[in-house]
């Protein structure tokens, strides 16, 4: 008989200090190494990256801003496995570029141009920065690098042609000069939380599009219908510049594409680009082992402000659910129920595009509504609601309607206005769904705009005093809410919640903000990246902060969650202008220990951590440090010496000091699992 295995003991590394330091920051005995950064080369033939502003040809190079990540298992032969844990796959996203402003300023030579019109050398680049990534990667011997010249590797770019899928393709609001029949799209882009399908494809969700575009203050009058009320509701508003100033590069459609305002004469918006913003915005399928196919934009999955796409539990004969939250200042959580029942053998479908068309072409949109009880319903968007059907802000003329403009239609069921709901993931042990909500100024107790709203059980906390001041702070540092299906499952519109955890500063007052009872151990603030290890069963979250960046860098934190209903209710009350006091109560899981909540890793200056995903024995795990050295001012680009950062070549990776998005694996020096 063989000698029973070690039994190892999760969270049984020593707790990472906060940190301030520019460098990655990881347990003893653990070792976090660059694999991947901004400009690294994708093919053969491009040269390696300088790093001085000069390089470009980004279409064959890492983009920047690595956000969500998946990794694809390849057997040692290259194919296709679900268990090969050595060599495999990385699809990522590529989010944004720094600065998230006119220009993108490490790229440049001189920083780049800070004014209108850009030039075009200047936009074709920040375009191909966007995107996706797919590259190979090999442990040799234990050591894990990434394959330059490997035949899987892919860039998916703002000139990528992409498919429209499901209930929106062809339809009237999706058809521009580019597609007249509503059929396809150039690219995806803003690409924040990922998923992967049970079937093995990529998921990405398309964020913060819309301020990619423009439109002119003529515009609303030029329209005159109902497409005014949905670019508000989705951020467009009249006459506001464009982040990057792309569309005035050149008379290409290539740039022009980014000025939504009508300039043509059809009724449909066949001539122009009025409709373009309704092709951004969704779920987008990729098969991260075969470039040759289509990438699908999953239009039954809805069009809001996407992060990850987690699935439900899978029941051989009932049908999937996908969870996707909408990350924008009390915007709202979501669920997908596919029309097809889950038929296992789809796990290791040989087309795996057409396995996506199958379950997520066709089935229900539902959003939630969190009550005061603890409990939740899940509502349908759907045009047979009478109180979507006869919604008076906006006409729906049918289901695609409902579908590009969920948000509109989730406010006229009543949905319940969250905290910026961030990634979710699926607790492998319970099926429980954990999503962060990352914070919200908006969250107020006497709401003084439309866009406030004041606290509730599921965001009970609103701050108006930290660090002695007594501003109105809303909810700054974030919480991460869990629920629970009621018996029916994936299909289950009535759930019950509790409040996993809620961010805080250690030290702040344990009655009304430190309500998971933290320690230095483990104390953080705005919850962002969210993943579940399917190997240890760790909870890993990751941190994009604002409010504790003058204490620590952000951070990665492994727990050992419990489940909906393990911890107590607690009352918060808050003095209002008039004398009178609000009461809300709230529900918080058990609180924190050093047994079930440790950090992990801090990064390095100015940089958010993204990206969770590892191998399928638990033993590498590769993360994201997107935007190191962003708060560099830019007046001082070509001035290394004023970089808020100059990682990662400061820790012997690459040409230049210029800051650089990187992908780290991180390895346990024994050859252990992570996060033991
Ligand atoms: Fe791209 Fe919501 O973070
Ligand atoms: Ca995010
Ligand atoms: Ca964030
Ligand atoms: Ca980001």
């Amino acid at each position: 008989t063989p000698p029973p295995a070690p039994v190892e003991k999760l969270l049984g590394f020593t707790a990472v200090g906060k940190s301030l330091a520019d460098k990655v920051v990881v347990p003893a005995g653990y070792t976090a190494t660059v694999l991947y950064a901004l400009g690294d080369p994708l093919t053969s033939s491009t040269p390696a990256f300088k790093n001085d502003g000069t390089d470009t040809d980004f279409e064959n190079r890492a983009g920047d801003h690595h956000d969500g990540m998946e990794f694809f298992s390849l057997s040692d032969t290259g194919g296709v496995s679900t268990s090969g844990a050595t060599r495999g796959l990385l699809a990522m996203n590529h989010e944004a570029t720094t600065n998230e402003g006119l220009p993108s300023y490490f790229v440049h030579a001189n920083g780049g141009t800070n004014a209108l019109p850009r030039p075009a050398a200047e936009v074709d680049k920040e375009m191909a920065l966007h995107g996706l990534s797919v590259l190979e990667v090999r442990s040799n011997s234990g050591k894990w690098e990434y394959l330059s010249g490997s035949t899987f590797n892919r860039r998916v770019h703002q000139q990528t042609e992409v498919q429209i899928s499901g209930p929106v393709r062809g339809n009237a609001l999706v058809k521009t000069k580019y597609s007249p029949d509503g059929t396809k799209f150039r690219g995806t882009i803003n690409n924040c939380g990922t998923g992967r399908t049970p079937w093995n494809t990529y998921l990405s969700g398309e964020e913060n599009w819309a301020g990619y575009f423009t439109r002119s203050a003529t515009d609303n009058a030029a329209r005159g219908d109902k497409s005014v009320a949905s670019l508000n509701r989705y951020g467009m508003s009249q006459g506001a510049a464009s982040r990057h100033g792309w569309e005035t590069g050149g008379a290409d459609d290539k740039y022009q594409r980014w000025d939504l305002s009508k300039k043509g004469t059809s009724t449909d918006g066949s001539d122009d680009y009025r409709n373009e913003l309704n092709g951004e915005g969704y779920i987008v399928e990729m098969d991260a082992y075969d470039k040759t196919r289509a990438i699908k934009k999953r239009t039954a999955l809805g069009r809001f402000a996407h992060e990850s796409a987690s699935f439900g539990r899978l029941t051989a004969g009932q049908p999937l659910a996908v969870y996707m939250g909408d990350d924008s200042r009390g915007e709202y959580i979501y669920k997908f129920v596919s029309t097809a029942p889950w038929n296992p053998a789809d796990a290791v479908a040989a087309d795996r595009i057409a396995t996506g068309d199958k379950y997520l072409d066709s089935g229900k949109l539902y959003v939630a509504r969190f009550n005061a009880d603890g409990k939740g319903q899940w509502i349908e968007l759907t045009i047979a609601n009478a109180a979507i059907a006869a919604y008076a802000t906006y006409k729906f003329a049918d289901q695609a309607d409902v579908l590009v403009n969920a948000r509109l239609a989730a406010d006229a069921v009543g949905a319940t206005k969250m905290d910026r709901p961030e990634w979710c993931a699926v607790n492998p042990a319970n099926g429980e769904i954990y999503y962060t909500l990352t914070n919200n100024s908006n969250r107020r107790v006497e709401p003084s705009s439309s866009s406030q709203v004041a606290p509730d059980a599921a965001n009970p906390r609103s701050y108006t005093d930290m660090k002695g001041t007594t501003a109105q702070l809303g909810n700054s540092n974030g919480h991460i809410i869990r629920v629970r299906e009621d018996a029916a499952g994936s299909t289950a519109t009535s759930f019950a919640w509790d409040v996993y955890l809620f961010g805080a500063e250690a030290a702040a007052d344990a009655s009304r903000i430190n309500l998971s009872g933290l320690t230095n151990d483990q104390d953080f603030s705005s919850p962002d990246g969210l993943a579940f290890s399917t190997s240890t069963g760790i909870c890993w979250f990751q941190t994009d902060d604002g409010a504790y960046t003058d204490v620590t860098n952000c951070m990665m934190v492994a727990g050992l969650p419990g489940k909906v209903g393990d911890g107590k209710k607690v009352s918060l009350s808050y003095p209002k202008t008039d004398g009178s006091t609000l009461n809300v109560d709230t529900f918080v899981g058990k609180a924190a220990s050093a047994d079930t909540l440790k950090r992990f890793l801090v990064g390095p200056v100015g940089c958010e951590l993204t990206g969770i995903t590892e191998t399928p024995d638990g033993k590498a795990l590769f993360v994201n440090i997107q935007h190191p050295g962003e708060t560099t001012a830019a007046a001082n680009i070509g001035d290394a010496s004023k970089y808020t950062s100059q990682w990662p070549a400061n820790a012997g990776y690459g040409a230049g000091k210029r800051p650089r998005s990187a992908t780290l694996v991180i390895t346990k020096n024994d050859g252990g699992r992570i996060g033991s």
